[in-house]
């Protein structure tokens, strides 16, 4: 007898909720809750970090309530821990200290920077962000970090570097995701440098004051609000830089589904599901979706000449 067993990727979201979203939590903080105070980081890292106070962007403004943080710890997708959205126990044992950067490819010099060090050069801030699935789920989140063009500025690509690739962490003895041998890891994603210096684009490295804990993709991830959250790598340990378009690891799983650009349209569903409305996870109200996740006026002007280019998914 044929069974075919659909692989996470396949599934609606729908599918996938656990029943403990499904029946809602609802949690009491709220947009103007002052979550900004210090900054921590991870244990190791403290000593650096804690230094630094971390004060809230007034730039980004979410207009939304903030997502309860056990919701946003608990719904996660993080396949190197597995398929399920019930990865943070798996990924508790993630190893972060000590954690370094590789800056690599079209770079004028080559290095690996630890995080520490890393994070001595960058000044922290506090921004909340919309965060949306390219299953239709989305949180909004209070991230400490800080703006991506600061990394773009230390890694220092030469000019003929057009895109800029993040890879992530493989660690055989605490992911037991990349026995999956089907996924084609590591897991990475990519963008057009001009993306990567845009305003909005993000280095997260906490979240509601905090350390990013593990599933959210400690110690440090990347953030693109205006684009599906596939396109946000957690854990990057990785930066690259080259002049050819990179085919993440998305794409290369299923390129009909999930595209380079993968920027945020309601008018333009993905194949197998409707894109005009997100399920907020929390109180699982669901709201109309906004093109470019409601961030145009930060992003649309890098896409005004692409017409031809299959920039939404
Ligand atoms: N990064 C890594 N390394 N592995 C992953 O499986 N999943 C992506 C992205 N980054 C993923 C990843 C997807 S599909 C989404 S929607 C977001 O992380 C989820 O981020 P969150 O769990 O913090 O909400």
């Amino acid at each position: 007898m044929l069974i075919k067993i659909r692989r996470g990727w396949e599934l609606p979201e729908s599918a996938a909720t656990p029943e403990a979203v499904v029946m809602g939590r609802r949690g009491a903080l709220g947009t103007g809750a002052a979550l900004a105070g210090a900054a921590l980081l991870s244990p190791g890292l403290a000593g650096t970090a804690l230094a630094q106070a971390a004060m809230r962007n007034p730039r980004f403004q979410p207009g939304r309530d903030v997502t309860p943080e056990g919701d946003a710890t608990n719904y996660n997708n993080f396949y190197e821990f597995g398929g399920s959205k019930s990865v943070a126990s798996a990924a508790a044992r993630l190893k972060v200290n000590p954690w370094s950067v590789k800056f690599d490819g079209l770079v004028s010099q080559p290095r690996e920077i630890g995080l520490e060090d890393l994070l001595k050069q960058v000044r922290l801030e506090e921004r909340v962000l919309r965060h949306r699935c390219v299953e239709a789920w989305a949180m909004t989140v209070p991230w400490t970090g800080f703006p991506m063009s600061e990394l773009i500025r230390l890694a220092a690509p030469r000019p003929d570097a057009k895109f800029v690739v993040f890879e992530t962490a493989t660690q055989r003895d605490t992911m037991p995701g990349l026995r999956q041998a089907w996924y084609p890891w590591p897991y990475t994603d990519g963008v057009t440098v001009e993306e990567a210096r845009n305003e909005l684009a993000f280095v997260a490295t906490g979240m509601y004051g905090k350390p990013l804990p593990p599933q959210n993709g400690a110690p440090i991830r990347a953030l693109f609000p205006w684009k599906y959250g596939f396109k946000a790598p957690k854990s990057i340990v990785r930066v690259t830089f080259q002049a050819e378009r990179p085919v993440g690891y998305w794409e290369k799983l299923q390129a009909s589904e999930y595209g380079f650009w993968a920027n945020v349209n309601p008018e333009v569903a993905h194949p197998r599901w409707s894109q005009a409305s997100e399920r907020l996870l929390g109180s699982n109200e669901r709201v109309p979706t906004r093109i470019y996740n409601g961030y145009g006026e930060f992003v649309a002007p890098l896409y005004a000449n692409m017409q031809n280019e299959r920039i939404w998914y």
